[in-house]
């Protein structure tokens, strides 16, 4: 049992989704069958983190409760923090500081869905440090659009740049971060950049600076998929029914994960069965072992 706590960022505006997101959150937009949040959820749960906070815009927060609640469906703690404005990611820990209390985090964005085999297991192994931090270099074809990592010769990171022109390297830092106790000291040390925000990578420069900060590769076996925009968020709607259809296994079950780690009993799990009876998640809820 890791004492890590987690955190889910999911404000931000979605203005790339408009006008879908002009009347509903980002993060509760389906991915097929579910809503997005559940699959950065899944993450954290894998990681075996159970006290949650879970960062929203005020006016969005109700919403993300009446299907969410305080996560005791699913032996969670969720602990629901408003952000007022979307002021960049690092201020995450700002606002999660007191929640945080000195604890080691895992924070994942709430628009980010991870897929691959041995996935507890690299959790695990970030988790096993308990000084610095670990973020995740993906491959990508467009690594423009993100924070990039910065190799040298000899395969150490060297920097990670926000949204470079010209990208070091193919390795995009996903939304992914397993940051020890210092990560709030080190947000408030972060001063607003050109797009006037509190960049995550400013904050994991400093972890580098102090040679703190580990890159765990997720290799090509892995999935790491972007909802950004209309495109990408309907393939990784395809792309999760597809997988679902073909394996008959669910992704980004939180109510699995909670019965496979014993969180909930099978009493409570066929309580929750029951709420989507007439459909398949809820036969397949009915059907675990
Ligand atoms: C943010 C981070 C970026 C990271 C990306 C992952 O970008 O700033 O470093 O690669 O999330 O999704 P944003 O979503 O703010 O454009």
């Amino acid at each position: 049992m890791s004492d890590r706590k987690g955190i889910i960022l999911a404000g931000g505006s979605g203005t790339r989704l408009y006008p879908i997101t002009m009347g509903v959150s980002k993060q509760i937009l389906p991915i097929y069958d579910k809503p997005m949040i559940y699959y950065p959820l899944s993450v954290l749960m894998l990681a075996g983190i159970r006290e949650i906070a879970v960062i929203t815009t005020p006016e969005d927060q109700a919403q993300f409760q009446r299907f969410m609640g305080d996560g005791n469906q699913w032996g969670l703690e969720f602990t629901w923090i408003e952000q007022p404005s979307p002021d960049g990611l690092a201020q995450a820990y700002l606002l999660a500081e007191e929640f945080l209390d000195g604890s080691p985090s895992l924070m994942v964005l709430g628009d980010n869905l991870f897929f691959g085999h041995g996935l507890p297991e690299i959790l695990a192994r970030a988790d096993a440090k308990p000084e610095g931090g670990t973020v995740f270099g993906y491959r990508v074809a467009d690594p423009e659009r993100y924070g990039v990592v910065d190799f040298d010769e000899d395969g150490q990171v060297r920097a990670i740049v926000e949204k470079p022109d010209m990208p070091p390297s193919s390795f995009a830092v996903t939304g992914l971060y397993a940051l020890d106790g210092t990560a709030p000291e080190k947000a408030a040390r972060v001063t607003p950049s050109e797009r006037n925000e509190l960049e995550i990578t400013a904050l994991l420069e400093q972890y580098l600076a102090e040679d703190k900060l580990t890159v765990e590769v997720m290799g090509r076996g892995y999935a790491w998929l972007d909802t950004g925009t209309h495109e990408s968020l309907l393939d990784a709607g395809n792309f999760v029914r597809t997988l679902q259809q073909r394996q008959g296994l669910q992704m980004g079950s939180p109510d699995e994960i909670a019965f496979n780690m014993g969180w909930i009993s099978r009493a409570d799990l066929e309580k929750r069965a029951k709420l989507f009876g007439k459909n398949d998640y809820g036969r397949y809820l009915l059907g675990l072992q």
